[in-house]
Protein backbone atom coordinates (compact mmCIF):
# COMPACT_ATOMS: atom_id res chain seq x y z
CA UNK A 1 0.00 0.00 0.00
CA UNK A 2 1.22 3.45 -1.01
CA UNK A 3 1.91 5.28 1.92
CA UNK A 4 1.90 9.40 1.78
CA UNK A 5 4.07 10.89 4.47
CA UNK A 6 3.26 15.04 5.00
CA UNK A 7 4.46 15.78 9.07
CA UNK A 8 7.84 17.62 7.04
CA UNK A 9 5.12 19.71 4.69
CA UNK A 10 5.30 22.33 7.15
CA UNK A 11 1.09 23.20 6.53
CA UNK A 12 -1.72 22.12 8.46
CA UNK A 13 -4.11 20.42 5.49
CA UNK A 14 -7.05 19.63 6.96
CA UNK A 15 -9.13 22.76 6.17
CA UNK A 16 -8.00 22.19 2.94
CA UNK A 17 -8.71 18.60 2.74
CA UNK A 18 -12.51 19.30 4.29
CA UNK A 19 -13.43 21.47 1.57
CA UNK A 20 -12.77 19.07 -1.16
CA UNK A 21 -15.81 16.33 0.55
CA UNK A 22 -18.08 17.75 -2.00
CA UNK A 23 -16.27 17.43 -4.51
CA UNK A 24 -15.01 13.55 -3.11
CA UNK A 25 -18.87 12.81 -3.71
CA UNK A 26 -18.83 13.92 -7.18
CA UNK A 27 -16.04 11.86 -8.14
CA UNK A 28 -18.07 9.07 -6.32
CA UNK A 29 -21.20 9.42 -8.41
CA UNK A 30 -19.13 9.41 -11.63
CA UNK A 31 -17.43 6.31 -10.63
CA UNK A 32 -20.61 4.57 -9.49
CA UNK A 33 -22.20 5.56 -12.94
CA UNK A 34 -19.47 3.82 -14.97
CA UNK A 35 -20.48 6.28 -17.65
CA UNK A 36 -17.70 8.85 -20.30
CA UNK A 37 -20.29 11.64 -19.68
CA UNK A 38 -17.60 13.79 -17.48
CA UNK A 39 -14.31 15.38 -17.23
CA UNK A 40 -13.65 13.02 -14.15
CA UNK A 41 -14.68 9.60 -16.11
CA UNK A 42 -11.11 8.63 -16.89
CA UNK A 43 -11.94 7.29 -13.20
CA UNK A 44 -13.82 4.36 -14.63
CA UNK A 45 -11.31 3.13 -16.93
CA UNK A 46 -9.97 0.41 -14.32
CA UNK A 47 -12.96 -0.92 -13.66
CA UNK A 48 -14.24 -1.16 -17.72
CA UNK A 49 -14.12 -4.88 -18.07
CA UNK A 50 -15.54 -4.15 -21.41
CA UNK A 51 -12.81 -2.01 -22.35
CA UNK A 52 -10.60 -4.72 -21.49
CA UNK A 53 -12.21 -7.72 -23.26
CA UNK A 54 -11.48 -5.33 -26.70
CA UNK A 55 -8.08 -4.70 -25.35
CA UNK A 56 -7.39 -8.21 -25.45
CA UNK A 57 -9.23 -9.30 -28.32
CA UNK A 58 -7.21 -7.34 -30.52
CA UNK A 59 -3.84 -8.13 -28.74
CA UNK A 60 -4.97 -12.32 -29.21
CA UNK A 61 -5.14 -11.07 -33.00
CA UNK A 62 -1.53 -9.13 -33.52
CA UNK A 63 0.57 -10.53 -30.94
CA UNK A 64 2.32 -13.80 -31.11
CA UNK A 65 5.38 -15.32 -30.45
CA UNK A 66 7.53 -13.91 -33.13
CA UNK A 67 6.86 -10.12 -31.97
CA UNK A 68 9.94 -8.65 -31.09
CA UNK A 69 9.40 -4.78 -31.63
CA UNK A 70 6.21 -3.10 -30.52
CA UNK A 71 6.49 0.52 -31.10
CA UNK A 72 4.36 3.09 -30.20
CA UNK A 73 3.73 6.01 -32.02
CA UNK A 74 2.31 8.85 -30.34
CA UNK A 75 3.71 12.26 -28.16
CA UNK A 76 2.40 13.45 -24.60
CA UNK A 77 -0.91 12.30 -23.34
CA UNK A 78 -0.72 9.56 -25.81
CA UNK A 79 2.87 7.96 -25.16
CA UNK A 80 4.25 9.33 -21.25
CA UNK A 81 1.94 7.35 -19.68
CA UNK A 82 2.79 3.98 -21.70
CA UNK A 83 6.85 4.58 -21.39
CA UNK A 84 6.58 5.52 -17.30
CA UNK A 85 5.34 2.27 -17.05
CA UNK A 86 7.61 0.39 -19.65
CA UNK A 87 10.26 1.92 -18.36
CA UNK A 88 9.48 1.46 -14.84
CA UNK A 89 9.61 -2.28 -15.75
CA UNK A 90 11.51 -2.70 -18.45
CA UNK A 91 13.51 0.61 -19.63
CA UNK A 92 17.23 -0.02 -17.46
CA UNK A 93 16.50 -3.78 -18.84
CA UNK A 94 16.66 -3.53 -22.30
CA UNK A 95 20.30 -2.16 -22.13
CA UNK A 96 21.22 -5.46 -20.08
CA UNK A 97 19.34 -7.69 -22.15
CA UNK A 98 19.33 -7.36 -25.73
CA UNK A 99 18.25 -10.75 -26.51
CA UNK A 100 14.80 -10.27 -24.34
CA UNK A 101 11.96 -9.75 -26.71
CA UNK A 102 9.18 -8.37 -27.38
CA UNK A 103 10.57 -4.60 -26.76
CA UNK A 104 9.02 -1.05 -26.82
CA UNK A 105 10.03 1.95 -28.75
CA UNK A 106 8.79 5.03 -28.86
CA UNK A 107 8.31 7.34 -31.90
CA UNK A 108 7.42 10.63 -30.06
CA UNK A 109 9.14 13.98 -31.34
CA UNK A 110 10.09 13.77 -35.46
CA UNK A 111 13.93 13.49 -33.92
CA UNK A 112 15.58 12.38 -37.59
CA UNK A 113 18.71 10.50 -35.77
CA UNK A 114 16.06 8.67 -34.14
CA UNK A 115 13.84 7.89 -36.43
CA UNK A 116 17.07 6.47 -38.62
CA UNK A 117 17.85 4.44 -36.09
CA UNK A 118 14.47 2.50 -36.19
CA UNK A 119 14.70 2.30 -40.02
CA UNK A 120 17.94 0.70 -39.80
CA UNK A 121 16.26 -2.14 -37.17
CA UNK A 122 12.78 -2.10 -38.88
CA UNK A 123 15.08 -3.10 -42.34
CA UNK A 124 16.28 -6.37 -40.30
CA UNK A 125 13.48 -7.85 -39.61
CA UNK A 126 12.96 -11.01 -41.10
CA UNK A 127 9.26 -11.07 -41.01
CA UNK A 128 5.80 -8.23 -40.57
CA UNK A 129 5.10 -10.05 -37.52
CA UNK A 130 7.90 -9.07 -35.71
CA UNK A 131 6.75 -5.75 -35.49
CA UNK A 132 3.45 -3.78 -34.10
CA UNK A 133 2.98 -0.05 -35.16
CA UNK A 134 0.50 1.30 -32.26
CA UNK A 135 -0.80 4.69 -33.97
CA UNK A 136 -2.10 6.83 -30.91
CA UNK A 137 -3.38 10.08 -31.18
CA UNK A 138 -6.53 11.39 -29.30
CA UNK A 139 -7.44 14.37 -31.54
CA UNK A 140 -6.02 11.96 -34.74
CA UNK A 141 -4.26 15.06 -36.18
CA UNK A 142 -1.03 15.61 -34.09
CA UNK A 143 2.09 16.40 -36.92
CA UNK A 144 4.79 14.43 -34.97
CA UNK A 145 2.71 11.55 -34.81
CA UNK A 146 1.83 11.27 -38.31
CA UNK A 147 4.88 11.73 -39.89
CA UNK A 148 6.62 9.27 -37.69
CA UNK A 149 3.90 6.62 -38.64
CA UNK A 150 4.36 7.16 -42.52
CA UNK A 151 8.51 7.22 -42.36
CA UNK A 152 7.92 3.64 -40.11
CA UNK A 153 5.18 2.43 -42.43
CA UNK A 154 7.12 3.09 -45.38
CA UNK A 155 10.07 1.28 -44.39
CA UNK A 156 7.55 -1.56 -43.35
CA UNK A 157 6.31 -1.54 -47.01
CA UNK A 158 9.20 -1.29 -48.91
CA UNK A 159 10.48 -4.53 -47.36
CA UNK A 160 7.23 -6.45 -46.67
CA UNK A 161 4.88 -5.29 -48.75
CA UNK A 162 1.37 -4.25 -47.75
CA UNK A 163 1.60 -3.97 -43.94
CA UNK A 164 -1.75 -2.08 -42.45
CA UNK A 165 -2.70 -5.47 -40.36
CA UNK A 166 0.38 -5.13 -38.69
CA UNK A 167 -0.87 -0.96 -37.65
CA UNK A 168 -3.51 -0.50 -34.20
CA UNK A 169 -4.86 3.05 -34.33
CA UNK A 170 -6.41 4.45 -31.20
CA UNK A 171 -7.74 7.45 -31.09
CA UNK A 172 -11.02 9.66 -30.44
CA UNK A 173 -14.20 8.07 -32.52
CA UNK A 174 -14.74 10.39 -34.92
CA UNK A 175 -11.16 11.53 -35.40
CA UNK A 176 -10.06 11.70 -38.75
CA UNK A 177 -8.05 9.10 -37.96
CA UNK A 178 -11.01 7.21 -36.85
CA UNK A 179 -12.26 7.39 -40.14
CA UNK A 180 -9.19 6.83 -42.07
CA UNK A 181 -8.35 3.69 -40.19
CA UNK A 182 -11.71 2.16 -40.54
CA UNK A 183 -11.84 3.04 -44.30
CA UNK A 184 -8.53 1.49 -44.93
CA UNK A 185 -9.83 -1.70 -42.36
CA UNK A 186 -7.00 -1.06 -39.88
CA UNK A 187 -7.59 -2.30 -36.38
CA UNK A 188 -8.84 0.35 -34.47
CA UNK A 189 -9.83 1.37 -30.60
CA UNK A 190 -11.50 4.16 -29.30
CA UNK A 191 -10.49 6.91 -26.30
CA UNK A 192 -13.79 7.50 -24.34
CA UNK A 193 -14.19 11.07 -25.83
CA UNK A 194 -14.31 13.19 -21.77
CA UNK A 195 -10.71 11.54 -21.14
CA UNK A 196 -8.06 13.67 -21.75
CA UNK A 197 -4.93 12.73 -23.23
CA UNK A 198 -2.86 12.85 -19.66
CA UNK A 199 -5.54 11.30 -17.67
CA UNK A 200 -5.96 7.97 -20.68
CA UNK A 201 -2.90 5.70 -19.71
CA UNK A 202 -5.44 3.26 -18.38
CA UNK A 203 -7.55 3.32 -21.35
CA UNK A 204 -6.61 1.27 -24.73
CA UNK A 205 -3.73 4.11 -25.33
CA UNK A 206 -1.59 2.24 -22.52
CA UNK A 207 -3.03 -1.17 -21.92
CA UNK A 208 -2.84 -2.46 -25.48
CA UNK A 209 1.17 -1.77 -26.21
CA UNK A 210 1.71 -2.60 -22.66
CA UNK A 211 -0.27 -6.09 -22.79
CA UNK A 212 1.59 -6.23 -26.12
CA UNK A 213 4.68 -6.67 -24.39
CA UNK A 214 3.70 -8.89 -21.81
CA UNK A 215 3.47 -6.38 -18.97
CA UNK A 216 0.05 -8.13 -16.71
CA UNK A 217 -2.42 -5.30 -17.39
CA UNK A 218 -5.14 -6.53 -15.06
CA UNK A 219 -2.39 -5.69 -11.97
CA UNK A 220 -2.23 -2.50 -13.66
CA UNK A 221 -5.31 -2.15 -13.19
CA UNK A 222 -5.80 -3.65 -9.93
CA UNK A 223 -3.82 -1.27 -8.54
CA UNK A 224 -5.53 2.14 -9.65
CA UNK A 225 -8.98 0.44 -8.53
CA UNK A 226 -7.71 -0.14 -4.83
CA UNK A 227 -5.89 3.30 -4.99
CA UNK A 228 -9.32 4.56 -5.89
CA UNK A 229 -11.39 2.96 -3.58
CA UNK A 230 -9.04 4.21 -0.91
CA UNK A 231 -9.06 7.58 -1.80
CA UNK A 232 -12.96 7.76 -2.20
CA UNK A 233 -13.74 6.16 0.96
CA UNK A 234 -11.58 7.19 4.41
CA UNK A 235 -7.93 7.44 3.37
CA UNK A 236 -8.28 10.22 1.03
CA UNK A 237 -4.25 10.63 0.17
CA UNK A 238 -4.80 12.06 -3.18
CA UNK A 239 -6.80 15.06 -1.49
CA UNK A 240 -4.29 15.58 1.54
CA UNK A 241 -1.23 15.36 -1.38
CA UNK A 242 -3.39 18.13 -3.37
CA UNK A 243 -4.09 19.70 0.13
CA UNK A 244 -0.01 20.64 0.68
CA UNK A 245 0.23 21.25 -2.80
CA UNK A 246 -2.09 24.30 -2.84
CA UNK A 247 -1.03 25.60 0.41
CA UNK A 248 2.68 25.77 -0.18
CA UNK A 249 2.09 27.00 -3.72
CA UNK A 250 -0.10 29.87 -2.01
CA UNK A 251 2.89 30.46 0.35
CA UNK A 252 5.22 30.90 -2.86
CA UNK A 253 6.24 27.25 -3.10
CA UNK A 254 5.70 27.44 -6.83
CA UNK A 255 7.88 24.20 -7.98
CA UNK A 256 7.17 20.83 -6.79
CA UNK A 257 10.24 19.04 -7.26
CA UNK A 258 9.68 14.94 -7.04
CA UNK A 259 12.51 13.49 -6.20
CA UNK A 260 12.74 9.81 -7.55
CA UNK A 261 15.06 7.25 -5.41
CA UNK A 262 14.44 5.02 -8.28
CA UNK A 263 15.68 6.44 -11.35
CA UNK A 264 13.68 3.73 -13.49
CA UNK A 265 10.69 5.93 -12.29
CA UNK A 266 11.96 8.65 -14.28
CA UNK A 267 9.43 8.61 -17.07
CA UNK A 268 6.57 8.40 -14.44
CA UNK A 269 8.30 11.69 -13.30
CA UNK A 270 7.95 12.79 -17.01
CA UNK A 271 4.43 11.31 -16.85
CA UNK A 272 3.62 13.62 -14.23
CA UNK A 273 4.98 16.62 -15.51
CA UNK A 274 2.87 16.87 -18.21
CA UNK A 275 -0.31 15.76 -15.70
CA UNK A 276 0.65 18.63 -13.79
CA UNK A 277 2.07 21.47 -15.91
CA UNK A 278 -1.21 20.80 -18.59
CA UNK A 279 -4.05 20.61 -15.74
CA UNK A 280 -3.05 23.51 -13.59
CA UNK A 281 -0.50 25.52 -15.43
CA UNK A 282 -3.42 27.53 -16.57
CA UNK A 283 -3.90 31.81 -17.90
CA UNK A 284 -8.04 31.67 -16.57
CA UNK A 285 -9.60 30.37 -13.54
CA UNK A 286 -12.67 28.79 -13.40
CA UNK A 287 -14.47 31.27 -13.25
CA UNK A 288 -12.91 33.52 -16.36
CA UNK A 289 -10.32 35.84 -14.25
CA UNK A 290 -6.66 35.92 -15.64
CA UNK A 291 -4.73 34.10 -13.32
CA UNK A 292 -1.58 32.48 -14.83
CA UNK A 293 -1.71 29.74 -12.57
CA UNK A 294 -0.04 26.60 -12.02
CA UNK A 295 3.24 25.25 -9.93
CA UNK A 296 6.25 23.74 -12.06
CA UNK A 297 6.82 20.26 -12.07
CA UNK A 298 10.51 19.03 -12.20
CA UNK A 299 12.16 15.91 -12.10
CA UNK A 300 15.25 14.86 -10.16
CA UNK A 301 16.42 11.35 -9.58
CA UNK A 302 18.27 10.28 -5.97
CA UNK A 303 21.30 10.20 -5.69
CA UNK A 304 22.40 11.03 -9.15
CA UNK A 305 21.10 13.92 -9.14
CA UNK A 306 22.26 15.43 -5.75
CA UNK A 307 25.54 15.73 -7.45
CA UNK A 308 24.28 18.26 -9.91
CA UNK A 309 21.17 20.55 -8.41
CA UNK A 310 21.68 19.51 -4.52
CA UNK A 311 23.76 22.91 -3.98
CA UNK A 312 20.56 24.85 -5.39
CA UNK A 313 18.05 22.65 -3.81
CA UNK A 314 20.04 23.34 -0.30
CA UNK A 315 21.12 26.42 -0.79
CA UNK A 316 18.97 28.33 -2.82
CA UNK A 317 16.12 29.82 -3.93
CA UNK A 318 13.20 28.93 -1.43
CA UNK A 319 10.43 28.37 -3.68
CA UNK A 320 10.58 24.17 -3.97
CA UNK A 321 7.70 22.02 -2.59
CA UNK A 322 10.04 17.99 -2.79
CA UNK A 323 8.02 15.44 -2.90
CA UNK A 324 10.45 12.51 -2.29
CA UNK A 325 9.49 8.96 -3.93
CA UNK A 326 10.68 5.58 -2.95
CA UNK A 327 9.86 2.21 -2.06
CA UNK A 328 10.77 -0.71 0.39
CA UNK A 329 12.24 -2.42 -2.02
CA UNK A 330 15.48 -4.14 -1.46
CA UNK A 331 17.67 -6.63 -3.86
CA UNK A 332 20.49 -8.59 -2.24
CA UNK A 333 23.43 -6.59 -3.64
CA UNK A 334 26.12 -5.56 -1.05
CA UNK A 335 29.67 -4.00 -1.15
CA UNK A 336 31.90 -6.88 -0.40
CA UNK A 337 34.04 -6.57 2.86
CA UNK A 338 36.65 -7.40 1.36
CA UNK A 339 37.56 -4.22 -0.72
CA UNK A 340 40.15 -3.07 -3.37
CA UNK A 341 40.03 -0.09 -1.71
CA UNK A 342 39.12 -0.71 2.08
CA UNK A 343 40.42 2.12 3.44
CA UNK A 344 38.21 4.60 1.67
CA UNK A 345 34.95 5.25 2.98
CA UNK A 346 34.81 2.18 5.55
CA UNK A 347 31.72 2.29 6.90
CA UNK A 348 30.41 0.84 3.52
CA UNK A 349 32.21 -2.10 3.84
CA UNK A 350 29.62 -5.82 3.54
CA UNK A 351 26.08 -2.70 3.26
CA UNK A 352 23.61 -3.62 0.58
CA UNK A 353 23.21 -1.29 -1.70
CA UNK A 354 19.55 -0.96 -0.50
CA UNK A 355 21.48 0.44 2.96
CA UNK A 356 23.21 2.98 1.19
CA UNK A 357 20.22 4.25 -0.78
CA UNK A 358 17.76 4.61 2.34
CA UNK A 359 20.92 6.47 3.89
CA UNK A 360 21.42 9.16 1.37
CA UNK A 361 17.70 9.72 1.89
CA UNK A 362 17.39 9.99 5.29
CA UNK A 363 20.75 12.11 5.23
CA UNK A 364 18.50 14.04 2.76
CA UNK A 365 15.81 14.56 4.49
CA UNK A 366 18.16 15.58 7.56
CA UNK A 367 19.37 18.05 5.51
CA UNK A 368 16.16 19.50 4.12
CA UNK A 369 14.77 19.80 7.16
CA UNK A 370 17.72 21.59 8.63
CA UNK A 371 17.71 24.50 5.77
CA UNK A 372 13.45 24.33 6.82
CA UNK A 373 12.57 23.25 3.16
CA UNK A 374 9.31 21.72 3.16
CA UNK A 375 8.81 17.61 1.24
CA UNK A 376 6.20 15.24 1.35
CA UNK A 377 6.96 11.32 0.90
CA UNK A 378 5.49 8.39 -1.23
CA UNK A 379 6.80 5.35 -0.32
CA UNK A 380 5.64 2.44 -2.28
CA UNK A 381 5.52 -1.13 -1.28
CA UNK A 382 8.06 -1.81 -4.13
CA UNK A 383 8.27 -0.77 -7.71
CA UNK A 384 6.12 -3.57 -9.88
CA UNK A 385 3.28 -3.44 -12.27
CA UNK A 386 0.67 -3.06 -8.98
CA UNK A 387 2.07 -0.23 -6.94
CA UNK A 388 2.58 1.61 -10.62
CA UNK A 389 -1.08 1.40 -11.28
CA UNK A 390 -1.37 2.73 -7.78
CA UNK A 391 0.47 5.40 -7.98
CA UNK A 392 -0.82 6.71 -11.74
CA UNK A 393 -4.01 6.60 -10.21
CA UNK A 394 -3.43 8.66 -6.74
CA UNK A 395 -1.38 11.41 -8.84
CA UNK A 396 -4.57 11.54 -11.90
CA UNK A 397 -6.67 11.65 -8.33
CA UNK A 398 -4.33 14.68 -6.64
CA UNK A 399 -4.92 16.30 -10.04
CA UNK A 400 -8.49 16.42 -9.98
CA UNK A 401 -8.57 17.72 -6.33
CA UNK A 402 -5.60 20.04 -6.91
CA UNK A 403 -7.64 22.52 -9.72
CA UNK A 404 -10.53 22.27 -7.39
CA UNK A 405 -8.36 24.07 -4.63
CA UNK A 406 -6.50 26.31 -7.23
CA UNK A 407 -9.41 27.30 -8.97
CA UNK A 408 -8.77 26.05 -12.45
CA UNK A 409 -9.96 23.40 -15.02
CA UNK A 410 -7.80 20.34 -14.47
CA UNK A 411 -9.01 19.54 -18.03
CA UNK A 412 -8.21 20.95 -20.38
CA UNK A 413 -5.48 22.75 -22.12
CA UNK A 414 -6.18 25.68 -24.24
CA UNK A 415 -2.65 27.01 -24.67
CA UNK A 416 -1.06 23.63 -26.29
CA UNK A 417 -3.06 24.19 -29.28
CA UNK A 418 -1.41 27.34 -30.31
CA UNK A 419 1.80 25.80 -31.01
CA UNK A 420 0.37 23.53 -32.82
CA UNK A 421 -1.72 25.74 -35.60
CA UNK A 422 1.36 27.91 -35.93
CA UNK A 423 3.44 24.31 -37.24
CA UNK A 424 0.93 23.57 -39.32
CA UNK A 425 0.53 27.20 -40.77
CA UNK A 426 4.33 27.33 -41.60
CA UNK A 427 4.62 23.39 -42.97
CA UNK A 428 1.71 24.79 -45.53
CA UNK A 429 3.82 27.43 -46.70
O1 LIG B 1 -2.63 16.93 -23.47
C1 LIG B 1 -2.49 17.30 -24.62
O2 LIG B 1 -3.40 17.81 -25.26
C2 LIG B 1 -1.22 17.09 -25.37
O3 LIG B 1 -0.08 16.92 -24.64
C3 LIG B 1 -1.47 15.87 -26.21
O4 LIG B 1 -1.47 14.71 -25.43
C4 LIG B 1 -0.45 15.77 -27.29
O5 LIG B 1 -0.39 16.99 -27.95
C5 LIG B 1 -0.82 14.68 -28.28
O6 LIG B 1 -2.08 14.92 -28.81
P1 LIG B 1 -2.86 13.82 -29.58
O7 LIG B 1 -3.08 12.68 -28.67
O8 LIG B 1 -4.14 14.47 -29.99
O9 LIG B 1 -2.02 13.43 -30.76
Amino acid sequence: MIQLKTEHANVATDAAVESLAGYTTRLRQVNESGAYDAPESSLNLPGDEALLARVKAVATEKVTEALKYSIVVGIGGSNLGTKAVYDALFGQRDLLEPARFPKMLFAETTDPEWLAQVVRLLETLAGPAEVLVTVISKSGGTTETLANFEIIMQTLREKFGEVTDRVVAITDEGSKLWDAAAAKNIAHLAIPAPVGGRYSVLSAVGLLPLLSVGIDIEELRRGANDMLGRCLSEDNIAAQSAAVLALQQKQGYHINDNFFFHPELESVGKWYRQLMGESVGKEQSLDGAIVHAGITPTVSLGSTDLHSVGQLYLGGPKDKLTTFVSSGQSAAISVPGERVFPELIPMINGKSATDIMIAILEGVKIAYQKADLPFMEVVLDAVDVYSIGAYLQFKMLEMMYLGQLLNVNSFDQPNVESYKIETKRLLES
